[in-house]
């Protein structure tokens, strides 16, 4: 496996306070890779780090090889782009400008705003179904649209490498779907690396090549979503039993969470029966 990105003994935390220790793992090159964990079990944090948001207290990110934290932040920023959790615009800018913010990667004191500029802008709105509410601002669109628009502006830097935290929150099933039918598509057809962190684990099992399940800031189990998923797993990661089904579509891992609500099948079958 040729890695898009690596971690080497990386240990982050905020502080004193350490949330992740001596992790080395590796992320696929041209796959879908989706982290699943409860709250607060360091997802967003390795993410961050992955993206040189985050400095390591100690350890490397590999980004195709090189060292993130020894290359420039263009350089990096054309090979990598982020979605970070819960992104805030400044008051008043429009989702174009928001997308344009996308390109910054791209432009310097002599390089100004250009065709290629302004077309991947145009297809990333396009693309997120955006172009017709390019010109209002930001902060007036409903959650889902906000969350598209951060969308555009991540797909505007035209970058081979994709990290996403969470980018089907706010958004309603239809949106859901085609948020990652798109992020699908890009990886299929151009061959993009993919890191995002999903909450639907059943979303999460369909759409990755790769998992990482990750508790208490440590990689529990990593590989194809067939491979590492089942009850066990899912018990210590999430604290929740379940039952794992096949998938009757797709043919993936499908979990169905035990909980209270409406009688089980089995007890409503037995009832039934006498
Ligand atoms: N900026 C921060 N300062 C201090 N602690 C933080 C900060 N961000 C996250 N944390 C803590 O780090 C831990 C992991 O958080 P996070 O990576 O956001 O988890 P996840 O994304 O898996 O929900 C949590 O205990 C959280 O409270
Ligand atoms: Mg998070």
């Amino acid at each position: 496996m040729k890695p898009a990105m690596e971690t080497k003994h990386l240990t982050l935390g905020y502080g004193s306070c350490t949330i992740i220790e001596d992790l080395s793992v590796k992320i696929p090159k041209g796959k879908i890779t989706v982290l699943v964990g409860a709250n607060g079990c360091g997802k967003s944090t390795l993410l961050r780090s992955l993206a040189r948001l985050l400095k390591p207290k100690t350890g490397t990110v590999l980004l195709n090889g090189h060292n993130i934290a020894k290359q420039s932040t263009k350089k990096t920023a054309r090979e990598l782009a982020i979605l970070p959790q819960g992104p805030v615009a400044p008051e008043g800018l429009t989702v174009f400008q928001l997308a344009k913010q996308g390109r910054y990667p791209y432009q310097s004191w002599i390089q100004h705003w250009s065709e290629e500029d302004e077309r991947m802008v145009n297809w990333a709105l396009e693309v997120t179904q955006m172009t017709e509410l390019a010109h209002r601002p930001v902060d007036d669109l409903s959650g889902g649209q906000r969350q598209r628009a951060w969308i555009a502006m991540t797909l505007a830097q035209g970058t081979d490498t994709l990290l996403l935290d969470e980018p089907t929150t706010y958004l309603d099933m239809t949106h859901q779907i085609e948020i990652l039918d798109l992020l699908y598509a890009l990886n299929e057809r151009e061959g993009r690396t993919i890191i995002m962190v999903l909450h639907d684990l059943n979303l999460a099992c369909r759409y990755a090549h790769h998992m990482l399940a990750i508790q208490n800031g440590r990689v529990l189990a990593q590989g194809a979503p067939e491979q590492i998923m089942n009850e066990q797993l899912v018990e210590s990661v999430f604290q929740l039993r379940c039952r794992i089904m096949e998938d009757p579509v797709y043919g993936t891992p499908m979990c169905i969470p035990y909980g209270q609500g409406r009688q089980m099948l089995t007890e409503k079958t037995s009832a039934l029966g006498g």
